[in-house]
């Protein structure tokens, strides 16, 4: 059972991860993290796409047989997730029994039904996007974009699904359900690539052409075409799960929306009798200098060097803080470092120290009782008040870099409170007034970093956990108790120092 089932797409396994696969996790492992904290049990899938042209030819060419291939790169894609803290349930293999099996009774199902048939196929094939091209994808000048690499005319026997049978069931399906895309302007996109008469589906590929696939049940001298294959991966792997499809969120890049995904599937689910997918969240690309991040345009970076060198929570931090889901980002080292050394070193990093370090020098090393609050202490518990107000809400709505960026606006305003507050100040007087503001104010500023850890939990688990370590009480209760201000750090007892974002390498004093 699962109240809450979020997928990824799964990668191709002709290259390595970079930091477009790495956001993709992280982002579909911060909403499923939140939904977890708000109580829904949640079901999290992840995986590799191993079959097609380009795998079968690089293994080829490298002399290693394409499932020895696939093996390596999908153990490759497999390995970084514990790496960037992802908490997926389970992750498959196109290659498994599990799906091919699945990936069978579906095509019989259709091809028993007449949704498909076998017809001639014409047409401009790209090696690199594994489709057939219509006129409509040149450039101006005739000749291919870019993205499809090199292009061949072909002329072969294959299989089709009748999509266009359904093309005004899609879009009665889109008007009634206009959130099914996240963010709306791609539902848009959707809907205008469906006033143009669809073509059928080409589903198969010859055996002779292509070896590396799915055969197809009821003609074993063809293979299933990749996206067929692929997009039954997030049913395959829970059919024998009951109570967990349909997917609440198919997380995807812009890329593969249309028609993949919001064409291609909807339309197989309906055909083949499957409850269809509740919604597709669609993030857009990671750019350096305007063009996108991937293997063929020469500018993927590990994102698992950063990994390495900072943590798995600094990059997961400056992913979700820099992107606004939807729309384009540009990401490099420097604006990684922007992040790192201003918000996680200089802002939280130097909270957590000061306010340790004060509890101890001045209240013993104990989160002392607070007294009446003053103007000061007002302010920032109202400030944090209207902050939990909508923190919750600008998660739901995949808000996340606004929240973010609230929040640690909240952080520095708990640094300025020190500032004006000085407790240094407050502890060297006798004064019994001065004293219980001491008291008052280091518990405001505990209470204020506990949370801004707690708020972090979902984008931060490591160093949420490691600094409610510190301040001696671990999370407890639900995550929106865990929000309220209130006294739960009374009494606890600190830890003397916590150094959670240690300057890179280069910038520390040899
Ligand atoms: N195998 C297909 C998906 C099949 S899903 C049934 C595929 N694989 S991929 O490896 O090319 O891409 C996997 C995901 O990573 C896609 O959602 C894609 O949009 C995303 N990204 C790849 N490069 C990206 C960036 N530079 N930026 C952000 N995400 C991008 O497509």
């Amino acid at each position: 059972m699962a109240d809450f089932y979020i997928t990824t797409a799964i990668d191709y396994v002709n290259g390595s991860p970079h930091i477009g696969h790495a956001y993709e996790k992280i982002l579909t492992d911060v909403v499923a993290r939140f939904h977890r904290l708000t109580g829904d049990s949640v079901y999290f899938l992840t995986g590799t796409d191993e079959y097609g042209q380009k795998v079968q030819q690089t293994a080829l060419k490298m002399g290693v047989t394409p499932m020895a291939f696939a093996d390596a790169k999908s153990a490759e894609f497999k390995a970084i997730l514990p790496r960037l803290e992802i908490t997926n349930d389970d992750f498959i293999r196109t290659t498994e029994e599990r799906h091919k099996k699945v990936v069978g009774e579906i095509l019989q199902r259709l091809f028993d039904k007449g949704d498909i048939y076998k017809g001639e196929y014409r047409g401009f094939y790209s090696e690199r996007q594994e489709q057939f091209l219509q006129e409509k994808d040149r450039n101006p000048d005739g000749t291919w974009p870019e993205i499809y690499g090199a292009v061949s005319e072909i002329n072969e026997p294959n299989y089709f699904f009748r999509l266009r049978a359904y093309q005004d069931w899609l879009v009665g399906f889109l008007a009634e359900n206009e959130r099914f895309v996240f963010p709306k302007f791609r539902q848009k996109q959707v809907t205008e690539f469906l006033k143009e008469p669809l073509n059928d589906m080409c589903i198969s590929r010859p055996r002779d052409r292509l070896e590396w696939g799915i055969p197809l049940p009821f003609d074993d001298a063809f293979v299933t075409y990749v996206w067929f294959d692929a997009l039954v991966n997030y049913f395959s792997a829970v059919a024998d799960r009951p109570g967990v499809w349909p997917a609440t969120w198919h997380v995807i890049g812009k890329d593969i929306l249309v028609p993949a995904h919001a064409v291609y599937w909807p339309i197989m689910c309906h055909a083949a009798g499957i409850p269809l997918p509740r919604g597709l969240l669609v993030h857009g690309w990671w750019l350096t200098r305007g063009a996108k991040i991937s293997k063929s345009a020469g500018n993927a970076f590990d994102p698992m060097e950063l990994v390495e060198e900072f943590s798995a929570d600094a990059l997961r931090y400056s992913l979700i803080r820099e992107m606004n889901v939807g729309q384009d980002g540009d990401f490099s080292r420097e604006l990684f470092l922007t992040r790192y050394n201003g918000d996680l070193a200089n802002d939280l990093g130097n909270l957590v120290n000061r306010a340790l370090n004060m509890t101890n020098r001045f209240a013993g090393g104990a989160v002392p009782p607070a007294g009446a609050e003053h103007d000061l202490e007002r302010e920032l518990r109202l400030a944090w008040e209207a902050l939990a107000a909508d923190y919750v809400a600008l998660f739901r709505q995949f808000q996340f870099h606004t929240a973010l960026e609230r929040l640690f606006a909240f952080i520095r305003s708990i640094n300025a409170y020190i500032e004006r507050r000085a407790p240094w100040k407050l502890g060297k007087s006798e004064d019994p007034a001065d004293r219980a503001l001491l008291a008052t104010s280091l518990a405001t500023i505990a209470e204020a970093l506990r949370l801004s850890a707690a708020a972090l939990r979902p984008v931060m688990p490591a160093s949420s956990e490691r600094i409610a370590g510190v301040l001696g009480r671990p999370p407890a209760g639900t995550w929106a108790e865990e929000l309220a201000w209130g006294r739960r750090l009374e009494g606890s007892r600190v830890a003397t120092a916590l150094v959670l974002f240690p300057k890179p390498a280069a910038e520390r004093a040899p």
